[in-house]
């Protein structure tokens, strides 16, 4: 199916522009993934701190038959333009932020894609205006929804992708 105002497609969803402020994320019928739980997600994370894209509400657009999770519309730029005295600021900040994700019982889980999925390796974290965001809680996870083993083992995957991420965002 073509979108209108398509911006992007992901490694599972069209997201298309709805505003100057506002995209949505598409959930069709095909879609493999659950609409409410990507936004339970989001609004847990939403009510910790600033990383995560902000949930704006749930929609259903008939036209194009499909469930639409409505977001903030981030800007992104390229940290490449930016000297790396910059670069460790933002990231440090980032870490911070994600940290105290971890310790509030959200952990993100998608940092890096695996190398086998197309897509840029870092495609979910974006460098705009208020620094580095994170987009895409399809695969979050909540302490409160797995277990603390569980959650402790996806804890240690996402510390060695934010030293991987540090890496890249530092040394490219
Ligand atoms: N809030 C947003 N603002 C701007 N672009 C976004 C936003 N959310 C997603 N995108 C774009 O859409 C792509 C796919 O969204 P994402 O949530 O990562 O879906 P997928 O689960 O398919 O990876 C992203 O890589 C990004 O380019
Ligand atoms: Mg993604």
């Amino acid at each position: 199916m073509k979108y209108p105002r398509k911006l992007s497609s992901g490694a599972n969803n069209t997201v298309i522009v709805l505003s100057d402020t506002e995209v949505a994320k598409l959930f069709t019928e095909d879609t493999r993934s659950d609409i409410g739980s990507e936004a339970k997600k989001m609004k847990y994370a939403n009510a910790v701190n600033g990383l995560m894209v902000k949930f704006v509400r749930l929609e259903y657009n008939d036209d194009l038959a499909a469930e639409m999770l409505v977001m903030e519309r981030l800007k992104p730029f390229d940290f490449r333009a930016y000297e790396v005295e910059i670069r460790t600021l933002w990231y440090s900040v980032f870490e911070d932020e994600l940290t105290a994700l971890h310790q509030a019982g959200f952990v993100h889980r998608d940092l890096k894609r695996p190398s086998n999925i197309g897509g840029a390796a870092f495609d979910n974290i974006l460098l705009t205006e208020q620094g580095l965001r994170l987009i895409d809680a399809g695969i979050s996870a909540l302490r409160e929804e797995v277990n603390q083993k569980i959650f402790d083992k996806y804890l240690e995957i996402e510390q060695n992708e934010m030293l991987l991420f540090k890496d890249y965002f530092l040394n490219r």
